[in-house]
């Protein structure tokens, strides 16, 4: 029954992709921010959600893997096409987070037409929206959606992924209670910036924090000759304060989103992020490299 439901996660519209369904065309109707722009869903299943955003955006990407969801997607696409602009571009292309990097073009030889040409590759850097849903469900493809992630967000354009996630709670032997063990490994990734300050300043904040830290140490850094008054301590807490987690996020009030697609429960497990990438500050051996070259 569970390879069963696995072969068919595809045929079905998860509650996720129908609250980022919601949204998006919450945000069509508000706003012109998806106007025009280059867009990628991430395990895209049906592909109702990119659909959706080829009403407005200049080109969508609905990716997934294996020819027969690819293949699915497709059909859905060409049977909506009445409802899509002819000016915009919509490609069904398959992107497998597991894969090597870039994603397989497509030669002569290939059996489908869901691999990449050169241009579309280009393309990605140019695309500035993300959309994924219900992808959040197993250990492994977390791990390789955030390594596909940061490929997709460190390049070109700011980016900015919604994320639409059904937190599963299974019972766990270890913990001998009731968790949802996939959401805290997600957790892992993100760093929940939900009604704190906005990250920018976020950062000016803690820089001046980290200067006003090693001002305030810099005598007797120059007494001891060394670093070991930056004790490990301290440097944690810089580290800790936000500078090194990859992804940045906030989770949005799915109160303030009206229900267009009916017929779903929105409960408690269902959760939108709207996450950004932000770059690593490298670890100990820069920061003291940094406080040698400007200190001592
Ligand atoms: C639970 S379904 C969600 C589908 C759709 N987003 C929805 O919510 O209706 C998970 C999707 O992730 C895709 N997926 C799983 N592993 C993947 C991988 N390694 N690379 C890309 N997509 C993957 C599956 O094919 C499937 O379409």
């Amino acid at each position: 029954m569970e390879m069963l439901l696995i072969n068919l996660y595809h045929i079905f519209v998860w509650r996720a992709e129908l609250v980022l369904s919601d949204f998006v065309l919450h945000k069509m109707f508000t706003t012109s921010e998806f106007d025009g722009i280059v867009a990628i869903e991430l395990g895209a299943g049906t592909g109702l959600v990119g659909m959706l955003l080829a009403r407005v955006a200049k080109t969508v990407f609905l990716t997934d893997h294996g020819v027969e969801i690819l293949e699915n997607c497709a059909r859905n696409v060409h049977l909506n096409s009445v409802m899509l602009p002819s000016k915009t571009w919509v490609y069904v292309r398959e992107l497998d987070w597991k894969a090597s990097w870039p994603p397989n073009q497509s030669n002569s030889t290939s059996s489908h037409s869901y691999g990449w040409n050169l241009s579309e590759i280009e393309e990605l850097e140019r695309a500035s929206l993300l959309v994924a849903a219900d992808v959040i469900y197993s250990d492994d493809l977390i791990d390789a959606l955030f390594t596909t992630l940061e490929r997709l967000m460190s390049h070109g354009l700011n980016k900015v992924l919604y994320l639409a996630i059904e937190k599963r709670y299974n019972f766990s032997l270890d913990d001998l209670d009731v968790v949802a063990n996939r959401y805290s490994c997600f957790r892992s990734y993100v760093r929940d910036e939900t009604g704190r300050d906005p990250f920018f300043f976020r950062v000016i904040l803690l820089s001046l924090k980290a200067c006003f830290v090693l001002s305030s140490r810099l005598p007797l850094l120059v007494s001891n000759g060394g670093l070991a008054t930056i004790n490990d301590a301290e440097h944690h807490e810089l580290l800790q304060n936000g500078m090194e987690c990859t992804f940045v996020g906030s989770r949005i009030d799915l109160t303030e989103i009206p229900q267009y697609a009916n017929n779903y429960d929105r409960g408690q497990d269902l959760e939108l992020w709207e996450i950004r990438y932000a770059r690593k500050v490298k670890k100990t051996k820069n920061l003291k490299r940094f406080v040698k070259e400007h200190f001592l």
